[in-house]
C-alpha cells in the first residue's frame, strides 16, 4: 500500500494551511546562498499545490511572507518580491490545469506595485476556477488583519450600521481577510519551530497542530501525506467528551 492510499479521502480536512519555514537553513546546511533556499522552497510550493488538488483539498492557505519579514535585509526582502513575481507567472499552468483559484490575504498594498498587479491578474485569471482555493498570505499578520477588523467593526458601530450586541464570531469573520474561508483544520509548520508567527490566530483556534523537522525546501508529497495521516488519527472533540462523539 503507498503512503496516499492510506489517506481516507472521505475525513479529510477542508482547510490545510502551512507556515513554510527553513528555506534559509536548508541553503545554508548546503553552503549556499540564502535565496536559494528560496528558490527550491517554490518548488515544494508547487508540489504541494499539486497534492492537495488531486486529493480534493477545497482549502489550503500558504505563508509565503509576514509583516514581520519586512524587517529582513533589504537584499533577501527585495529577491523574495521579485521570486514571488516568477512564482506566480509559473504558478498560472499549474492553477489553470487543476482548476484551483488563487486568493490573498495581508496587508496587499505593502507589496511592491509590480507583485500586487502579478498577484490580482492571476487572481482575475482564476477568480472564476471552482476545484481549490490556494491562498498566499503575503504580508500578512494576524495582529494586524485583528486591529483592521476591530477598526471597520468600531465604524460600523459608530454610523448605527450595526449595535454592539450584533458582534458575534460571524460578525468579525466578515470583517477578517480569510472572510472566504473555513476554519483551519490542519495547520503545518516545517523546519522544527513550534511556534505561530502571528499567522491565522482566530482562524486556528481548533486546528490541529502538526510540526515537523523537514525544512520546507525538503518537504515532498509524501511528508505532507505523512501529516494528512497524522490528523486523520486524532479525535477532534471541540470541547466534548469522547464519549459523546462515538
Ligand atoms: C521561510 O524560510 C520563508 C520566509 C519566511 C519568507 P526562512 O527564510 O524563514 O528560513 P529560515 O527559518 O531562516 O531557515
Ligand atoms: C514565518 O517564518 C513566516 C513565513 C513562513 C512566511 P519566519 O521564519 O519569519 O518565523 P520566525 O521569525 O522564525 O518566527
Ligand atoms: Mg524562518
Amino acid at each position: 500500500m503507498s503512503i496516499v492510499e492510506k489517506i481516507d479521502k472521505e475525513r479529510l480536512p477542508q482547510h490545510v494551511a502551512v507556515i513554510m519555514d527553513g528555506n534559509g537553513r536548508w541553503a545554508k546546511k548546503k553552503g549556499l546562498m540564502r535565496v536559494v533556499g528560496h528558490e527550491r522552497g517554490s518548488k515544494s510550493v508547487n508540489n504541494i499545490v499539486e497534492a492537495s488538488a488531486k486529493l480534493g483539498i477545497p482549502y489550503l492557505t500558504l505563508y509565503a511572507f509576514s509583516t514581520e519579514n519586512w524587517n529582513r535585509p533589504e537584499t533577501e526582502v527585495s529577491t523574495l518580491m521579485k521570486l514571488l513575481v516568477k512564482t506566480l507567472k509559473k504558478e498560472i499552468k499549474t492553477l489553470t490545469e487543476n482548476n484551483i483559484r488563487l486568493n490573498a490575504i495581508g496587508c496587499l498594498a505593502d507589496l511592491p506595485e509590480r507583485v500586487r498587479n502579478e498577484l490580482l491578474e492571476v487572481m482575475e485569471i482564476t477568480k472564476n476556477n471552482s476545484h481549490m482555493v490556494l491562498t498566499l498570505a503575503l504580508s500578512y499578520g494576524s495582529r494586524e488583519e485583528l486591529i483592521s477588523a476591530i477598526k471597520a467593526i468600531s465604524d460600523k458601530v459608530k454610523n448605527n450600521i450595526i449595535s454592539v450586541n450584533d458582534i458575534d464570531e460571524s460578525i468579525i469573520n466578515k470583517h477578517l481577510y480569510t472572510q472566504i474561508l473555513p476554519d483551519v483544520d490542519l495547520l503545518i509548520r516545517t523546519s522544527g519551530e513550534h511556534r505561530i508567527s502571528n499567522f491565522l490566530l482566530w482562524q486556528i483556534a481548533y486546528a490541529e497542530l502538526y510540526f515537523t523537522k523537514t525544512l520546507w525546501p525538503d518537504f515532498k508529497k509524501n511528508d505532507f501525506y505523512e501529516a494528512l495521516i497524522n490528523y486523520q488519527k486524532r479525535e477532534r472533540r471541540f470541547g466534548k467528551t469522547s464519549e459523546q462523539l462515538s
